[in-house]
């Protein structure tokens, strides 16, 4: 059964690690991240954008494929079923769905709109048991065809926002989506110290954690971050196991064709990054 994000980002919060958020766009990809977390004995976010929500035929799909996976590959491990960077609206449909968390990014709204709509939301989901993360000052790159700058977060705008019950902050420190530029700054730990100071047990959240150093991710967890987002890296290991199958021409021997061989490679590559990802991340047995 998929469960609320919340008691399993409490507990990593006050353990001092971070629970991955795997963003999913197939079948494969769901498959392989929850049988990573099930290896590993780990707690896991499924992370869904609009964009891949609409690949799929919709919210209700991937929620319904998700609960029967769980059934299926008997999973044990707590698993929350979460919307990433969700429009307002987006949000009312994966309630509607059965997601078992949403995330609203009012990032781009004036402060005041944020903090209102939020607001609705924090009792829409704690009429249902469900886990919010809101966002404070846009994370960069590109997502869905909206390019952030990767702002640094205000922290008292940050503290604002806490103070409505959300369950999860998203604070932008610099960071941003898809692989960094040649000539990126870094995470702002200034910014991250900050936010932390003023929103206290707050669980937070670092988006964009493709290729962000290790010192930096292990930094960031010791200031308080407890969800790490994770989706153009297993889109690049994907892409390169599948690469190197069809380059080697096996998809022309045999019934190599098949998608359930084209496939198998790519979808071992991307339990290999999530496992990696929740060892560094320190989530391995914390289920
Ligand atoms: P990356 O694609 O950079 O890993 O970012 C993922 C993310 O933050 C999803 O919200």
């Amino acid at each position: 059964m998929l469960v609320s994000a919340k008691e399993m980002l409490e507990k990593a919060k006050a353990g001092k690690y971070a629970v991955g958020q795997f963003n999913i766009n197939n079948l494969e990809w769901t498959k392989a991240v929850l049988a990573t977390a099930q290896e590993l004995n780990s707690p896991v976010i499924l992370g869904v954008s609009e964009g891949a929500g609409k690949y799929m035929t919709g919210f209700k799909t991937v929620a319904g494929m998700v609960n029967g996976m769980m059934e299926e590959m008997k999973i044990t491990v707590p698993v929350a079923l979460h919307l990433d960077h969700g429009t307002y609206e987006g949000c009312l449909k994966c309630v509607e769905a059965g997601f078992s968390s949403i995330m609203f990014d009012g990032s781009h709204y004036p402060i005041e709109e944020n903090i209102e709509k939020t607001r609705e939301l924090v009792k829409i989901c704690a009429d249902r048991g469900m886990s919010l993360e809101a966002e404070v000052g846009s994370i960069g790159g590109e997502e869905d065809g909206v390019i952030g700058a990767g702002e640094c977060a205000d922290p008292n705008e940050c503290k604002m926002i806490a103070d409505l019950g959300v369950t999860m902050l998203a604070a932008g420190i610099g960071n941003i989506h898809g692989k960094y530029p040649e000539n990126w700054k870094g995470l702002s730990f200034e910014t991250l110290a900050a936010v932390q100071e003023k929103t206290g047990e707050m669980p937070l959240v670092l988006h964009g954690g493709t290729g962000i150093p290790e010192d930096m991710i292990k930094k960031a967890i010791s200031l308080g971050v407890a969800k790490i987002n994770v989706n153009t890296e297993c889109q690049l290991s994907f892409a390169a196991a599948t690469r190197e199958y069809i380059e080697a021409g096996k998809d022309l021997q045999g019934k190599g064709f098949d998608p359930r061989k084209l496939l198998a490679p790519g979808t071992e590559a991307i339990k290999a990054t999530v496992k990696e990802k929740m060892e560094l991340f320190g989530s391995v047995n914390k289920a």
